[in-house]
């Protein structure tokens, strides 16, 4: 998912999805009008254009990553979004010379009022919208645009959930983690890989430590590390996601249970294989290959965000 994407890709996702929500939006207001027109459920963001919203705190909870809240226009407003949705953020170019956009994955869920949060790792010297977000001080403005849903994800759709995540990759996995822990009729099981390339790199582990901590055993957590170098201390898994940890940890291939994958293309390439990207059209999920491939899974039960 940190592969450079062209906007364009967006646009026409922006496109479609927003005449499906319109057709919708029609649908409700046709079944409840007071509903629809009530000002306590404003949707902050819209999917056609870029809204500004006002940071309010910018926080770094990791090496170069940051938690970046923004406020919407009003404390009763929300994000709109379908879980897992994500939206597109706009920055400076690095070189000046104008504006463009880039996909972020919302950590706040539709029912936080007023505000969203994201997470965002930044690559120093290199990045563009990425080093515009992190720098960004309270007051300052970011557009936004979406949400966009990437996959519904309903409380048990599926038996079981794994989810391998990558760095920065870790934003969508836990955005449907956190969907699904919040309802007290889902008993989806949720086993994530989380990998980062040393102990140190690893953040949210709190966060995450707490959700697993309070999910009554519906949600676990691994930790992986491409090297524990001189951390002896490390009690996680160590190396690049191999077939062994797949079959140690995460579901099965079956009808009822869906992997879910999100990491940089390296990573990608080697679990499930690349999204499939073409000029002009929305990133695809392409064929499944690499481990997951090798283990029988099919598009029926990975998902590549
Ligand atoms: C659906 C989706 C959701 C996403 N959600 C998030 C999210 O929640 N949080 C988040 O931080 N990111 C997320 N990303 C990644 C994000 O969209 C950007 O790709 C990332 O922030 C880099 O953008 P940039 O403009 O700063 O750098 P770019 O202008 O894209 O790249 C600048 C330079 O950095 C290099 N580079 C970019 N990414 C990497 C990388 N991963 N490793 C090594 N070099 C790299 C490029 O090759 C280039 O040379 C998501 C991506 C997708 C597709
Ligand atoms: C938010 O909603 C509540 C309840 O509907 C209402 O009383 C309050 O005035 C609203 N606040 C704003 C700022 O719109
Ligand atoms: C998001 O939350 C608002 C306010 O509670 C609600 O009106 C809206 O329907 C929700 N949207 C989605 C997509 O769930
Ligand atoms: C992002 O920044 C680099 C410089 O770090 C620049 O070469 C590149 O063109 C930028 N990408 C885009 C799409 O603007």
């Amino acid at each position: 998912m940190l592969r450079q994407i062209s906007t364009s890709h967006f646009k026409r996702a922006a496109a479609t999805t927003s005449l499906v929500a319109g057709a919708m939006l029609i649908a409700a207001c046709t079944a409840n009008p007071a509903n629809a027109q009530s000002d306590s459920s404003r949707v902050a963001v819209s999917k056609s254009e870029f809204t500004p919203l006002t940071v309010s705190s910018n926080v770094v909870v990791g090496k170069n990553v940051h938690k970046v809240t923004l406020d919407f226009p009003s404390p009763n407003d929300s994000l709109g979004m379908t879980t897992a949705g994500m939206l597109m953020v706009q920055g400076e170019k690095r070189d000046g010379s104008g504006t463009i956009a880039r996909p972020y994955t919302p950590v706040s869920r539709n029912d936080t009022l007023g505000k969203l949060e994201l997470i965002v790792k930044d690559y120093p010297n290199v990045g563009n919208v990425s080093s515009h977000i992190c720098a960004a001080k309270p007051g300052d403005k970011l557009g936004v645009k979406g949400c966009f849903t990437k996959i519904k994800v309903t409380p048990n759709k599926w038996k079981k959930v794994g989810m391998l995540a990558g760095g920065s990759g870790i934003t969508p996995c836990l955005q449907v983690a956190e969907e699904l822990l919040s309802s007290s009729d889902d008993k989806t099981e949720i086993t994530l890989i989380f990998c980062n390339q040393t102990p140190q790199d690893i953040f949210l582990q709190d966060h995450i430590d707490a959700l697993a901590a309070k999910s009554g055993g519906r949600f676990k957590v691994h930790y992986c590390v491409d090297k524990a170098g001189f951390f002896d201390f490390w009690k996680g898994l160590t190396g690049y996601v191999n077939a062994d940890m797949v079959k140690k940890y995460l579901p099965a291939p079956a009808d009822d249970s869906m992997i879910m994958v999100c990491g940089p293309p390296p990573m990608y390439k080697a679990i499930c294989g690349g999204k499939k990207f073409e000029k002009g059209k929305a990133p695809q999920q392409g064929e499944i290959t690499g481990i997951l491939g090798d283990m029988g899974f099919t598009n029926t039960n990975v998902f590549k965000f």
